[in-house]
């Protein structure tokens, strides 16, 4: 029995590792994928060695440039938001790595794979359902909704007796869950379960707080063509750049926080506290894009698409043909979306000032409250109003009458 496990390299997955093996006498496969969480990700490498893995059966991947191609732009030229505010920062980062994990099943002959996913939240159905969509006969094995521990003392105890080395501040209760790659960072659980308390500022790992953010705004200029971001400042840059490089403008502004209490697709409501810099400035950037370039048809009609295409991601519909439709959809409505937008970044603050693009559905010549030399003519716009206001007049009339 051969299971290819997504490791990270940290306390829990070590641990899920030497479980399997135990477990089940499974040989296991390891892959780590680098998605921008920051740090290195070659000691996963040398920690599976350790703990046992043959070279052959430890994957290391650096999926940068595809998660931001791949997922997160087409996401961002739908405007995704969850619930209004959520970014969906790990959402969609799940079905790639899942993506992966059987690709590299195949190669190897594995028959299961394994996450390191609670039972109570989202991943482990995001996970789920890609690698059944993809493999309809995989095995799945998730310890944490099989295995015998109760406590995090009885997994040090197990991380122990097994020779699994324990980091200093891992010995205690983590004081709250991390998620992070290229896109945000989301912390959760713990000290953060209380929705009424506010998050300690330690909560945060990848922005300054607004208050600390500098007196002078920064200016930048994002381009866009077919609704994807492709330059900053004028400087064209692949995917995985430029959000790294939205990301250092958001940080250094204070841009993108949030703190929210979330539905959960399993059902329960959970508090979540994120860090989506790049991510934060790229939404407005792209709406601003749109706002000249998408005739009004097409943009209401992709403002209703939007949640459910949300709801769709994070729910762990990512491979399904409805989000394929949608996302079709989508695409076709950014044909045109390209041009440059200015901004204003300022303590916390992501501030459109100006909008220009080739494909401009703007004239000013129509707008303007001058002289349009005819463009437009103002007598038209009493048949207008007075053909809408038809039924109106008609209910009004009744309703005087009764
Ligand atoms: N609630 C977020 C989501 O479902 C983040 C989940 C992962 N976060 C974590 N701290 N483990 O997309
Ligand atoms: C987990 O349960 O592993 C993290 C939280 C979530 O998936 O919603």
């Amino acid at each position: 029995k051969k299971v290819v496990l997504a490791y990270s390299g940290g306390l829990d997955t070590s641990i899920i590792l030497k479980w399997l093996h135990q477990t089940y006498g499974a040989e296991v496969v390891t892959f780590t994928a680098d998605l921008g969480q920051g740090g290195e990700i070659e000691p996963a490498r040398e920690k599976a060695l350790m703990l046992g893995i043959k070279p052959e059966n430890i994957y290391i991947e650096d999926l940068r440039e595809e998660f931001v191609r791949d997922y997160v732009f087409p996401m961002f030229r739908a405007n995704a938001l969850y619930e209004g505010v959520y970014l969906l920062g790990t959402s969609i980062a799940r079905p790639l790595i899942a993506k992966k994990q059987i690709d590299i099943a195949r190669a190897v002959g594995a028959d299961a794979v394994s996450h390191g996913s609670t039972g109570k939240g989202n991943d482990q159905v995001r996970y789920e359902l890609s690698y059944y969509a993809l493999e309809p006969g995989i095995k799945i094995i998730a310890p944490w909704r099989d295995w015998e521990f109760k406590s995090r003392e009885d997994l040090i105890a197990f991380a122990e007796k097994n020779q699994i080395p324990i980091a200093k501040d891992k010995r205690g209760e983590a004081p709250f869950s991390v998620d992070a790659n290229l896109l945000h960072s989301s912390s959760e659980g713990k000290v953060l379960e209380d929705p009424a308390v506010e998050p300690p500022p330690y909560v945060y790992q990848r922005t300054i707080s607004p208050e600390e953010a500098p007196d002078k705004p920064t200016v930048i200029t994002v381009g866009f063509k077919k609704g994807d971001a492709v330059s900053v400042n004028g400087n064209p840059l692949s995917p995985a750049n430029l959000l790294a490089t939205l990301n250092d403008y958001g940080r250094d502004n204070g841009i993108g926080r949030l703190d929210l209490v979330e539905n959960r697709y399993v059902g329960m409501k959970s508090r979540g506290v994120y860090e989506t810099p790049g991510g934060t400035i790229l939404l407005a950037a792209h709406r601003a894009m749109e706002s000249i370039t998408l005739d009004r048809g097409a943009m209401h009609l992709k403002d209703e698409l939007m949640p459910r295409y949300a709801e769709l991601i994070y729910y762990g519909f990512w491979f399904s043909p409805e989000r394929e439709m949608l996302q079709a959809a989508i695409d076709k409505s950014q044909e045109h979306v390209e041009g440059e937008v200015r901004l204003k970044l300022y303590k916390g603050n992501a501030t459109v000032i100006g909008r220009e693009s080739p494909k401009s559905l703007y004239s000013s010549t129509l707008v303007t409250f001058e002289d349009d030399k005819g463009a437009y003519d103002q007598k038209d716009a009493a048949g207008f109003i007075k053909l809408n206001a038809l039924r109106l007049r008609t209910l009004g009339l009744r309703d005087r009458k009764s």
